[in-house]
């Protein structure tokens, strides 16, 4: 097999070879984790949701941009934290990680080692070359691939950083950044093709240090980026705007440390408020923020069902006898987020009626389809399009989890279906979920973790 080359994150003069590393009995263990669920059992209590796992991550990649103490709480322990936070240490970041804590000191970013696998695995390691630029002047980055839901291209990320006077060359899967003529990033107006999260994110990070004002028009408004912008604007930075289309940055010289902490994950409460519509049971859920949830709770509304705002972080969903169907078209937020569309899907194939779900954002974000269908949905899709003909029931099958949302729906759909679903390939699900399995549980579902047989 084609050895892969090293790639490194070279900063100044000082060079971080990325080591080939490929943990092979870690990659076959994972592999044989599996999920083993007896449907048909109603849920009832009380789940608390964890820390959102997309404002973890961009808000770990921040800490770059200060060389004092960031203490980060209520951050879900999840396999992508895991590896963001080996990439940092990576970069020389002093790291410690106790449950929910993160203590994180990015004072000494040198050389060292990072595994080539982590880097090439999480997307989310890109999210460094912001900070980096910012704080060195100058960074290689490895270009992150696509994944299973699409191409995940960054072009708008380069253009807002050459926008702000970084040159940048890609070349052999390095992404090469360097602010021009030395100094600092200088402010500018960058106006976004689309509200890419990611690409606001990037660049809002760089801006903070950068000279002068930056303005990011058409900017993604997404709750993680509002989350991101406040965590800067606790170590210095001076941010208006975020969570609106339009955010305005003044660059200043230097940031220091702060405490930040996360916010509840929106898609981990969407998930648990359609386990609760799809086994028929009032679930409330502790530790959500209601506003981040206005697409969703509009469409259990209109399948059926009560979403109660009990107080400003806690809701309680009230199911229906029957579902009716509704069409679902995945937007930017506040639109209906597209990382709800597959568990919203699993619910809808027990609904009465068609509904036609619309995949906006994502390439290939219907995968989940086929894997319904072999549990008896009634689905045919054509492109980025599903037309999902309601059931009177779901079949257990074993199914294989081909990306992190898809792997939910699997589970939901096993919750509902009548006797035994097996959801195999565990690793996409434990990226993104903090003890799923166990929450679910707790709250009375028949569902077990397993290794399968080897062969
Ligand atoms: C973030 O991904 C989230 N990930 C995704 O969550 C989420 O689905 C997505 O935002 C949309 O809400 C993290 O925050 C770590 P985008 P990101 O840039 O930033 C296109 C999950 O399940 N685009 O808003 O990569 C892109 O191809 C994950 O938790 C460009 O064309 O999303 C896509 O079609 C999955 N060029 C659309 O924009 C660019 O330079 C939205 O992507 C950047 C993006």
């Amino acid at each position: 097999m084609a050895h892969s080359l090293p790639h490194s994150f070279i900063q100044e003069d000082r060079t971080i070879t990325v080591a080939v590393q490929r943990p092979a009995q870690a990659v076959a263990k994972e592999d044989r984790s599996a999920l083993e669920i007896f449907g048909g059992h109603s849920l009832q209590g009380q789940v608390t949701i964890s820390g959102a796992k997309n404002s973890a991550l961009v808000i770990m990649a921040g800490t770059l941009l200060c060389a004092d103490d960031c203490r980060i709480t209520n951050v879900p322990k999840l396999a992508d934290i895991n590896n963001m936070a080996e990439i940092l240490k990576a970069l020389g970041v002093s790291l410690k990680h106790d449950g929910n804590t993160l203590e994180i000191n990015a004072s000494d970013i040198g050389g060292s080692e990072a595994p080539y696998e982590l880097v090439s695995r999480l997307r989310a390691s890109f999210f460094a070359i912001g900070p980096l630029l910012s704080r060195l002047g100058e960074v290689k980055i490895p270009l992150p691939g696509g994944c299973a839901i699409g191409a995940r291209p960054v072009e708008l990320h380069v253009k807002g950083l050459q926008a702000m006077g970084a040159s940048v060359q890609i070349e052999h899967g390095i992404v090469k950044a360097a602010v021009i003529g030395g100094g600092r990033l200088k402010g500018a107006k960058i106006y976004l093709d689309c509200p890419s999260v990611g690409a606001t994110e990037t660049l809002m990070m760089a801006a903070t240090l950068a000279d002068g004002e930056t303005i990011i028009e058409n900017a993604a408004q997404e709750p993680e980026v509002e989350d991101l912008a406040n965590f800067c604007c606790a170590l210095g930075a001076k941010i208006e705007g975020a969570g609106t289309n339009t955010i305005v940055i003044s660059g200043v010289e230097k940031l220091h440390g702060g405490e930040w902490d996360i916010i509840p994950d929106r898609i981990e409460a969407g998930t648990f408020l359609v386990a609760g519509a799809i086994t028929r049971s009032e679930l409330t859920l502790n530790s959500v923020v209601p506003d981040h949830l206005t697409a969703v709770i509009a469409k259990l509304h209109s399948v059926g069902c009560k979403v109660i705002t009990e107080s400003d972080s806690i809701l309680r969903i009230i199911p229906a006898e029957t579902y009716k169907a509704t069409d679902i078209k995945t937007m930017p937020f506040p639109g209906f987020p597209t990382d709800m569309q597959a568990q919203f899907m699993a619910l809808l194939t027990l609904a009465e009626g068609n509904s036609v779900i619309t995949e906006m954002m994502f390439e290939n974000r219907l995968q989940h389809v086929a894997e319904l269908q072999r549990m008896g949905a009634n689905i045919k899709s054509k492109g980025n399009m599903a037309i999902v003909g309601g059931m009177p029931f779901l079949s257990g099958a074993p199914v294989m989890a081909t990306d992190l949302r898809a792997s939910a729906a699997l589970v939901l759909a096993g919750l509902a279906a009548q006797g035994k679903t097996t959801v195999q390939q565990l690793r996409h699900l434990d990226r993104g979920y903090e003890q799923l399995d166990e929450k679910l549980r707790r709250l009375g579902a028949k569902i077990e973790r397993i290794e399968m047989s080897a062969s």
